[in-house]
């Protein structure tokens, strides 16, 4: 039995009360329907800047009508100290995922990035430690690796950012360490590698590229590759992002106040995804023919990234159950039915 599914059997037996951020957006909203269906008490917090009451309209849909009452909405903004204040009172668990993701819009308007990621998150560790709460689990992200070359990302190794977005999430780390040493408050954060999966929007100029490139396929419109397509990266199914904080909410004293990495451990260029999403496509009956089209390197892109998971693995006992096949195979169908 894996560490894992130990906890998918102990936690309905005690349930708690989660604090998720950001819960109307990708992960957020994935970390409720998992909660919930675990019979958990979740507090959401959410302004919609990128998430949407579909996502939660979309979870109310999949879990029954009691564990719907589990859930309480605050919308609110993590760039109000009261707010924060509100959504952590009474909560044990903290999975902090409010924030503005996209590098492309952290160069184009970095003062808005800087205000809601590290702002909006000194006032989450404020409240959270205010609160008192057993642990506070955080979105970081692989970016802090920036120009460092080495493959695979192990943690302690990092470079320089590459864009603004990448400084606010090292940001994030550099406070929950001072807030460990200066309040004695310990936090877990998880830098994600390129998750993916249902509810990750496919609209918007920042979208990401799994489901930006799944809905232009499905609209029969162009794909366009940024630079020659053999940029890389570890494409990280959602349902292992949620096993990581479901881990790492609930690890033990020695794993706190550390970073990990939350990927698979594998590296998948852009033309190999490219061929993934029109496989899985065909597979699904909807065949899209036509060829990418390549264009310039967008600036702020890492190269390369492929993450060591055996930091995750060994001190919250993190084991991925989807490579990007099978999670691309499971991603699909949610797709097929939402977009267009
Ligand atoms: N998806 C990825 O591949 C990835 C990779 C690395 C890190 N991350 C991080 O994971 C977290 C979740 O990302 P996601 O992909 O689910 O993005 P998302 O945009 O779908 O979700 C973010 C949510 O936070 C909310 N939010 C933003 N600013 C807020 C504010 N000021 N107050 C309250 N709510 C606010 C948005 O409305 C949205 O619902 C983010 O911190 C992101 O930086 C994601």
């Amino acid at each position: 039995m894996t560490v894992y599914s130990k906890l998918l059997k102990a936690l309905p037996t005690q349930p708690k009360v989660w604090l998720v951020t950001g819960v109307a957006g990708f992960i957020g909203s994935n970390l409720l329907e998992h909660l919930l269906k675990l019979n958990q008490t979740v507090v959401g917090l959410d302004n919609f800047v990128t998430g949407h009451q579909h996502n939660l309209d979309e979870v109310q849909g999949l879990v029954t009508a009691e564990q719907w009452a589990g859930f309480t909405f605050i919308e609110g903004d993590i760039c109000n100290l009261e707010h924060c204040h509100k959504a952590c009172a009474g909560v044990d668990y903290v999975l902090h995922q409010a924030a503005l993701g996209s590098v492309p819009r952290s160069i184009n308007d970095p003062i808005t990035t800087n205000a809601t990621n590290i702002s909006g998150f000194l006032n989450m560790l404020v409240a959270a430690r205010d609160a008192g709460v057993k642990s506070f689990t955080y979105a970081a992200s692989s970016s802090t690796y920036g120009d460092h070359p080495a493959l695979p990302k192990v943690e302690e190794n990092i470079g320089r950012p590459l864009s603004p977005y990448a400084v606010t999430k090292y940001v994030n780390e550099l406070y929950a360490d001072v807030f460990a040493k200066t309040y004695g408050f310990k936090t877990i954060g998880l830098r994600y590698f390129n998750v993916f999966g249902k509810r990750q929007d496919p609209k918007g100029a920042y979208a990401a590229v799994i489901p930006k490139w799944a809905a232009s396929m499905l609209l029969g419109d162009d794909v366009f590759i940024n630079g020659d397509g053999e940029t890389s990266r570890d494409f990280c199914f959602i349902e292992n992002a949620v096993q990581a904080n479901l881990l790492a909410a609930t690890a033990v004293e020695d794993a706190k106040n550390e970073v990990y990495n939350v990927a698979v451990g594998d590296r998948t260029t852009l033309n190999d995804l490219y061929h993934a999403l029109q496989a899985a496509l065909a597979q699904n009956g909807k065949p899209y023919g036509k060829p990418a089209v390549y264009r310039d390197f967008r600036t702020g892109d890492v190269r390369h990234s492929q993450a060591d998971i055996g930091k995750a693995a060994s001190k919250l006992g993190y084991a991925p159950e989807y490579r990007i096949m099978e999670g691309i195979a499971k991603a699909m169908p949610w797709y097929i039915e939402n977009v267009g």
